[in-house]
């Protein structure tokens, strides 16, 4: 399991924007769709290719395409789908297969309501989005659906991430590499991450 936090100086300065108590909604989308954008960057760097040769101007060229073409996008609802748009930006031809988590607020125990999966899963890659891995049982929850469909080969993006959450997938799902802007300090008794950003959900819709 690789656990790639990324250290890149843009994805640094926008994380520190989006860490700000009083952040737009407006902004708080924007600056997500960007922090999403940088990480599908990363998370498909082992993308395999072919050489193929077009005719350039000057005569034949042999160039690459990516090979296979199956990825699947899984935003989790809500908050996933505040990074979806950055994630296409870069993989237009993505399906997209949404799974519908919220987090009880008592238990922090994840409970599903929606599912509605592409076809061939067992022949994609499949990219989970959220902001946020806190104690991870929703991205848990999340590919172990994933894995009833057939999914073999899966991955995680997260603008920010709690060590707790991540030991956690350790231990039960230790297959699934996760691409994070930050892996905050821990949880707090509400499982909120600290520092993290607060309620990524709430942020995104303008709710609350
Ligand atoms: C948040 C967040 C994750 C989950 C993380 O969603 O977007 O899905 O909590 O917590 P966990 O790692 O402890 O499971 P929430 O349940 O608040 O729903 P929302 O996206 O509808 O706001
Ligand atoms: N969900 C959020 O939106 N924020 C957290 O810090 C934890 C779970």
């Amino acid at each position: 399991m690789a656990i790639v936090e990324i250290n890149h100086p843009l994805v640094k300065h926008k994380l520190g924007l989006l860490r700000e108590k009083d952040i737009s909604t407006k902004n708080f989308r924007e600056l997500a769709s960007e922090v999403a954008r940088l990480l599908t960057y990363e998370a498909t760097a082992d993308m395999e290719t072919e050489a193929y040769t077009i005719q350039g101007w000057n005569g034949p060229v042999r160039v690459e395409q990516i090979k296979g073409k199956k990825v699947t996008v899984v935003p989790i609802l809500r908050a996933g789908l505040g990074m979806m748009d950055g994630v296409l930006d870069l993989i237009p031809g993505a399906k997209v297969s949404v799974v519908g988590l919220y987090r009880d607020e008592e238990t922090l125990q994840p409970v599903p309501y929606f599912q509605k999966f592409t076809s061939n899963m067992a022949d994609r890659t499949a990219l989970i989005l959220d902001p946020m891995l806190a104690t991870g049982g929703s991205l848990i929850a999340c590919a172990d659906m994933l894995k009833k469909a057939g999914c073999r080969k899966i991955k995680g993006l997260f603008l920010v991430a709690a060590p707790e959450g991540i030991e956690k997938l350790q231990a039960t799902h230790p297959d699934i590499d996760i691409f994070v802007a930050a892996i905050d300090e821990r949880l707090n008794e509400n499982g909120y991450i600290l520092p993290g950003l607060g309620d990524a959900g709430d942020k995104i819709f303008g709710t609350k």
